[in-house]
């Protein structure tokens, strides 16, 4: 099979991180690009966290500097959950390339205008980007193939007890993507907390006995220990990269139709995803929603993916 063509948005970031990873090292994608959205940390930290990761694992595709806050300007840093650095846990190296000079929206845009398939857009952050793209470059939408993203939940949320953190930092630009019309794919809490980072995965990496694999162990324990903290959850979930695997194998997870809105105004629940599993509202479908998720197909692409990236 044709690897698939996307392009990566991200805010490195533990678990996007091994997005990352697995994007580069699987031959199942053409990793085209690499963009940075304000979430875990603000934009200059992710943007440095994904060039460090770009040089931890041989990555070398163009990586530019997105939007550094939500469409309304909303800005947080989830130093609770990825730490100061919003990639605490070990020290990575220095970035070995530098930066495209233009915008991260820029960057999608000349990405999917000069590929000669359609591209698939994949969001691991708030989806502002994917938004602005949406809006300032609407002649490209039909070049777009399909839009996977990790966000929202058909349950409740980790931000707030109903908003999951990427949809929760910019619930509107999570209603322009929702509205597009294009094929989603949404990836949220209650299939991403099935994709747990167990003791036997630990074991795993361990095993390796790689560089590489001990600095994504660092990475990993780091997260774990927050989880524990914050959540307490001792396996963490490694939430972002569901959406490259599914890409690279359906069967990683089983999708169901659904409608989904985004909740902009709730008192309490502003930043929710709602997800009319049932459809009791009779609204049209427009969302492929993650519901349940392949852990051992899943693992094993990532264990494969860091394995590829520690010989590279
Ligand atoms: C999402 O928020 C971030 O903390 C993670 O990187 C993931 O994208 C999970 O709610
Ligand atoms: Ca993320």
């Amino acid at each position: 099979m044709k690897p698939i063509p996307i392009v990566l948005d991200c805010d490195p970031g533990h678990d996007d991180a091994l997005a990352m990873i697995l994007a580069a090292h699987n031959p199942g994608i053409n990793l085209l690009a690499i963009t940075t959205v304000s979430g875990n940390g603000n934009i200059s930290k992710v943007t440095q966290n994904a060039l460090r990761v770009c040089a931890l694992a041989k990555i070398k595709v163009p990586v530019a500097q997105g939007a550094g806050s939500a469409l309304l300007g909303h800005t947080e840093a989830a130093t609770d959950i990825h730490g100061e650095s919003a990639l605490d846990g070990a020290t990575l190296p220095d970035p070995i390339f530098a930066l495209e000079e233009m915008s991260g929206v820029d960057l999608i845009a000349k990405t999917v205008r000069e590929h000669v398939e359609k591209v698939t857009l994949v969001a691991t952050g708030p989806l502002t980007n994917i938004a602005l793209f949406l809006k300032f470059y609407p002649e490209l939408k039909s070049r777009i193939n399909e839009i996977v993203f990790m966000g929202g939940s058909i349950d409740r949320g980790n931000r707030t007890p109903y908003a999951e953190f990427n949809i929760w930092m910019d619930p509107e630009a999570a209603d322009v993507v929702i509205k597009s019309g294009l094929p989603l794919t949404m990836c949220g809490l209650n299939v991403s907390h099935q994709a747990l980072v167990t003791k036997d995965i630990f074991a795993q990496l361990e095993k390796m006995q790689a560089p590489l694999a001990d600095t994504v162990i660092g990475l990993l324990r780091f997260f774990a220990s927050t989880y524990n903290e914050v959540f307490e959850m001792p396996d963490p979930p490694l939430h972002d990269p569901i959406t490259v695997a599914l890409l690279i194998d359906r069967s990683v997870v089983r999708t169901r139709r659904a409608n989904v809105e985004i909740e902009l105004n709730g008192k309490y629940t502003r930043g929710a995803t709602v997800v009319d599993i049932y459809n009791r509202n009779g609204s049209p479908t427009n969302v492929d929603v993650a519901i349940q998720l392949d852990f051992d197909r899943f693992w094993s692409l990532i264990l494969n993916a860091v394995e590829a990236a520690a010989k590279a």
